[in-house]
């Protein structure tokens, strides 16, 4: 098992690629801190993880606000005692051209997207520092490096924001022994792909199918991600293997864009 006893503390679990990640890590042997804004969302994670024998808590966290954030870590080590991994996951968006967005919806993306990752690794370094030892993966995006059909342009911001935060925060945690990596998802089938799917199909004039298909279509490995091609890579980025590697942000998007 690479995670054996662990304690990993997933954002956004209740769902999507933050369930995939929770459960893969767990199926390593981690304990799981299953955090979400849906409370029931994190507890039906939780439930999933006991499955595989490991510790779990779940927790109802908005992480766009820092008190909540506190009260996550404080949790975390109250129960568990020390915080080896976090994953930096929740996000929102919507689909919007660049002149409908208003001033809410760059509030509210940046709020959970950029805020929320920079405090929580922040709060999730201080336990870490003392222990001298964690991981940290920031959840990105294709979208922050340039992707033609990101949902829209603040997302894509955002994003970017913690590509940048991933490499700065790498160069000041590593010498307490912290690695920091960020995965830049591409096309995944999550409730929140979804969603966006709908609206994109609507704007082609075509059926749901048909705008997933022209979204797999410029993939040169034409297939989009199932949220556990994303929990394999955190897995690997969380164990032992990739000591020596910080500061980065690998792509999972089937080739679509450079990285
Ligand atoms: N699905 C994709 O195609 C795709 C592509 C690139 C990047 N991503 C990124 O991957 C991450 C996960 O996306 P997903 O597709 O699984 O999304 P999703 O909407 O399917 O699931 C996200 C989960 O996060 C939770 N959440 C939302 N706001 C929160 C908040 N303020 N505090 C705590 N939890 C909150 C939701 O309740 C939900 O359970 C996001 O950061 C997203 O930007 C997704």
């Amino acid at each position: 098992m690479l995670l054996k006893d662990k304690v990993a503390l997933i954002t956004g679990a209740g769902d999507g690629i933050g369930k995939a990640i929770a459960l893969a890590m767990a199926r390593e042997g981690a304990h799981i801190v299953s955090v979400d804004i849906d409370g029931d969302a994190a507890k039906r994670t939780a439930n999933e993880v006991g499955e595989f024998h490991v510790k779990e808590l779940a927790l109802e966290t908005d992480v766009g606000d820092t008190k909540q954030i506190e009260d996550m870590v404080v949790r975390t080590i109250e129960t568990f005692g020390r915080l080896d991994i976090i994953v930096n996951n929740a996000g929102v968006t919507r689909r919007a051209g660049i002149m409908e967005l208003t001033e809410e919806d760059w509030d509210r993306i940046h709020r959970v997207n950029a805020k929320g990752v920079f405090f929580c690794l922040q709060s999730a370094a201080r336990p870490m520092i003392e222990q001298v030892s964690g991981c940290i993966i920031n959840i990105a995006s294709i979208a922050g490096r340039g992707y033609i059909g990101a949902s829209n342009a603040a997302y894509a911001a955002s994003k970017g924001a913690v590509i940048a935060l991933t490499r700065k925060a790498s160069q000041e945690l590593g010498p307490y022994n912290i690695n920091v990596n960020a995965i830049c998802p591409g096309v995944t089938l999550t409730p929140l792909g979804e969603r966006n799917r709908v609206i994109r199909a609507q704007e082609q004039g075509v059926s749901i199918e048909q705008a997933l298909e022209n979204s797999v279509k410029p993939i040169p490995i034409r297939r989009a991600n199932d949220p556990e091609d994303i929990a394999a890579l955190a897995v690997f980025l969380a164990s032992p293997s990739a000591r020596n590697i910080t500061g980065q942000s690998y792509n999972v998007d089937g080739g679509l864009i450079p990285s």
